[in-house]
């Protein structure tokens, strides 16, 4: 009985992003217990306001004195197996209020220290899924695109999650969309974002046997923090 933990990050509580997330959250459910992180409803502060972050959030950690928007995250965070992020592509990545939220709640002595991240990560055996939209087409994010290949896109986003010790799912995304079509390409837009909010509890139910992104292991990288020259190089900003 996996926990699930669905964030989402969309301004538009009707947007399909909101819609999204909601049928991750009710397919969830059949499975086990379900926290919700509406990013913009909560109206989550995604702004670090300390001086030196790094310095402060161990501090907090020592006395586990997180802030309380912070706390409850973290709390969600050590008790779910899956976490299932919903949000759009903006400007090649994830909208600010999702990387803020990554930035203060990825605690450091709570959720990462230099004793445990990558294969020792705390959340070793966590899962995340990136269930994202573009208004770019699957061709122009796709190998040789001229908007960037999306698994690129989303590896800053996915190393953070890694570094922690997660799982990264083969991301679900749906390309081309766009709230200013009008007429039958809305039309043929709605038919194909319901059928992707149709075959969602499909998507949550099967994670488990999800194709996982490769990464390289620890025992890849010299004590300098080097990859090995007869390592494999897997991603591009590791050559
Ligand atoms: C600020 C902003 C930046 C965007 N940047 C990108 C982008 O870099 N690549 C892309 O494919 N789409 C981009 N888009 C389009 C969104 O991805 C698209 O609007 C979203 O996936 C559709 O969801 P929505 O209509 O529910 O907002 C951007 C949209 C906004 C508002």
């Amino acid at each position: 009985m996996p926990n699930h933990f669905i964030i989402s990050a969309h301004p538009n509580p009707k947007s399909f992003i909101g819609a999204w997330a909601s049928a991750s959250a009710r397919a969830a459910a059949e499975l086990g217990a379900v926290a919700v992180s509406d990013l913009y409803a909560m109206q989550f502060d995604p702004v670090e306001r300390a001086s030196n972050p790094l310095e402060t959030q161990y501090r907090a950690s020592a006395g586990s004195a997180w802030a309380d928007d912070v706390a409850l995250e973290i709390d969600k965070i050590r008790a779910a197996d899956v976490i299932v992020f919903h949000f759009p592509i903006w400007w090649f990545g994830a909208p600010a209020i999702l990387k803020g939220w990554l930035d203060r709640c990825l605690v450091h002595g709570g959720l990462h220290d230099v004793d445990h991240r990558f294969d020792r990560g705390f959340c070793r055996g966590k899962t995340a899924l990136f269930c994202v939209s573009t208004g770019a087409t699957e061709v122009e994010v796709g190998p040789a695109g001229k908007e960037g290949r999306l698994d690129l896109l989303l590896w800053p986003l996915a190393y953070t999650l890694r570094y922690c010790g997660f799982e990264i799912a083969d991301p679900v995304a749906v390309h081309g969309v766009h709230g200013y079509w009008e007429g039958a390409q809305k039309a043929a837009l709605e038919a194909r974002l319901t059928r992707v909010l149709d075959g969602q509890p499909a998507v949550i139910r099967t994670l488990a046997d999800r194709r996982r992104w490769r990464f390289n292991a620890d025992t890849d990288f010299d004590t300098a923090g080097q990859l090995h020259p007869d390592a494999e190089r897997i991603w591009p900003f590791i050559a």
